[in-house]
């Protein structure tokens, strides 16, 4: 799929992600829109939890609902995120996937190919490869 397309098709889905996001504690709503090379849309969600450290972000939730669902070729995730009253994330308002995430990915993902594409607060938009967001991922075994 062409890059504008891709953005145009992820993007919004994972604005209506975030709608489910579970976030009594921060309050920022986070949304995936996972792709597989097949075409199909796995969307994830930020789900928090009151002990904070079983929190879930809303990548590894499309991650983990993809390959529960037997799907592990990934080409492309859309990733939002805002706080409730439309406010953006810090820095540059992009809701960057955390390490942990980024090292998730890296797992199903390669990382001259797989594209991470985000949309801020402010409508703006940035492509990147995971590549470029984890370079030197831990690997194990190949
Ligand atoms: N969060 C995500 O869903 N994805 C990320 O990559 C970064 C952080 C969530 C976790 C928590 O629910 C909220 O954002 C604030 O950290």
């Amino acid at each position: 799929m062409e890059r504008e397309k891709l953005l145009d098709t992820l993007i919004p889905r994972a604005w209506e992600a975030a709608q489910n996001a579970y976030v009594p504690y921060s309050g920022f709503r986070v949304g995936a829109a996972l792709l597989t090379k097949e075409g199909k849309i796995y969307p994830g969600c930020n789900i928090e939890n009151s002990a904070y450290g079983p929190t879930n972000c809303a990548e590894r939730t499309a991650v983990f609902s993809a390959v529960a669902q037997g799907d592990r070729d990934f080409a492309a995730i859309a990733v939002v995120g805002r706080f409730a009253d439309g406010s953006p994330a810090g820095g540059d308002g992009f809701a960057y996937p955390c390490g942990v995430c980024r090292q998730v990915l890296a797992e199903f993902c390669d990382p001259d190919d797989f594209l991470v594409l985000l949309e801020n607060a402010g409508g703006e938009r940035k492509v990147l490869t995971l590549g470029e967001l984890l370079p030197y991922g831990f690997v194990l075994k190949d």
